[in-house]
């Protein structure tokens, strides 16, 4: 490549002009699965047969014997905090850099988020700003395998242990992801998961809890399915709850999406090591640093920090200048949860009446999280990893033309 070369962004060529892998993949055997489901008029959890297919494989898949499929994985939370037996004011540890619904899954369960820092390489859950956020209160802590690479959860179970704590694993990035050889969500006491449309296995919509407990498991499901029980009447209820169950069209999506998940997990992994061993050789850019625990990344996202001071350009440029390029590419989260406006006002609706006043989240403060919000962090999707090596060597290239043009950016904010 001609290294004078003009950006994009200032009207010279882009490295990228050919689309990068579509998402979602689908074909043939979602299509036969769907019809089957369609000509059956068997559409219901309860009559189908595709759900309950789903929920034992993909179960198995994690290495757990118990799957409980749901609406979404968010509900799949909040499913997983109650079967747990999370009480109303109980404390449940949380990170702050994650999506919305890890924290509110604990409010909707009418108890408290406690936001304990991430580590700045990992951007995973900081063991010691865990131990350091327990009270006489903390019930529980809920792990995120953020972007799809494994928690410490050694560290993390050694201290719930300790305090008798309910570990959930929310792996909503984590499909196919493993922690020294085990599934994610197979690991703590709970695993949940989330198939909406942007995640690495889809139905558009739906979640699933996952254990290994079977007194869990059978909560998890009477939780699911209106408080019923196994071999109760079918008008029985006995606990507070709702009907959470998946249909059979997602589940028929969904097997048929579970048959693709290894080759495109193994595939994800490849490309994201690859390129993540390319852009450390770049000033500045520092992509999430892999844990020697780490036996597989799902790379639900690329996870990188830059460091504008030694790339020698603001973050905001940058990234509209790889945009220019042809490389899709964000921000990421822009706050950490607690900066959130439902926080700072304690919007909690009906939830938390008694103590919502007594919680002041504005003046919690996670350094790592806010500096990775505010000014380094940056992420790719993962269908751009389900593509030739070839297609890490376009973005590859991107990156570095963009630092070694860094001069034509400018632009005072990071
Ligand atoms: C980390 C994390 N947890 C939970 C969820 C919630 O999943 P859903 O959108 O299926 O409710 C998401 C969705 O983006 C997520 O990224």
């Amino acid at each position: 490549m001609n290294p004078n070369a003009k950006l994009a962004l200032h009207g010279g060529d882009r490295v990228r002009t050919a689309p990068f892998t579509q998402w979602p993949v689908y074909g043939a055997a979602e299509e036969q699965r769907l019809l089957e489901v369609l000509h059956s008029g068997k559409w219901g959890r309860l009559a189908g047969p595709q759900v309950a297919e789903f929920e034992q494989r993909f179960a198995a898949f994690h290495g757990c014997r118990h799957g409980i499929a749901v609406v979404n994985g968010t509900v799949s939370l909040r499913i997983a905090l109650m079967a747990a037996g999370i009480q109303a004011n109980d404390e449940v540890i949380v990170p702050p850099y994650t999506f919305l619904a890890t924290a509110t899954a604990v409010v909707e369960a009418n108890a408290v988020p406690v936001f304990a820092d991430i580590d700045l390489a990992t951007f995973n859950l900081d063991p010691v700003a865990v131990a350091a956020a327990i009270t006489p209160r903390t019930r529980a802590i809920i792990v995120v395998h953020m972007a799809g690479q494994p928690v410490e959860l050694g560290a993390i179970l050694a201290i719930a242990k300790q305090h008798n704590l309910v570990v959930i694993e929310d792996a909503a990035h984590a499909h196919g992801a493993i922690y020294e050889g085990q599934g994610v969500g197979s690991v703590g006491h709970l695993g949940s998961f989330s198939f909406q449309s942007s995640k690495n296995l889809t139905s558009g919509e739906g979640g699933i809890v996952v254990t290994n407990d079977d007194d869990l498991a059978a909560a998890c499901r009477s939780i699911q399915n209106c408080g019923r029980i196994a071999g109760g009447l079918w008008y029985e209820h006995h606990v507070m709850s709702a009907n959470y169950r998946l249909g059979e069209f997602q589940g028929a999506i969904l097997n048929a999406q579970l048959d693709r998940l290894e080759e495109q997990t193994i595939m994800r992994d490849r490309n994201g090591q690859y390129l993540a061993a390319r852009l450390r050789q770049i000033p500045g850019i520092h992509p999430q640093v892999r844990t020697t625990a780490t036996t597989r990344h799902s790379y639900h996202l690329f996870l990188f920090r830059i460091d504008a001071t030694a790339f020698g350009a603001p973050r905001a440029a940058i990234l509209q200048a790889l945009s220019a390029e042809g490389i899709p590419v964000s921000g990421g989260y822009a706050l950490p949860l607690y900066r959130q406006p439902l926080f700072l006002n304690r919007a909690f609706g009906p939830y938390l009446p008694e103590i919502r006043q007594s919680l002041d989240y504005a003046s919690v403060r996670c350094p790592n999280c806010e500096t990775i919000c505010a000014r380094q962090g940056a992420w790719l999707e993962q269908s751009l990893f389900l593509g030739p090596q070839a297609d890490m060597d376009d973005i590859a290239r991107a990156f570095e033309k963009v630092h070694r043009q860094r001069h034509a950016l400018t632009g005072g904010a990071t």
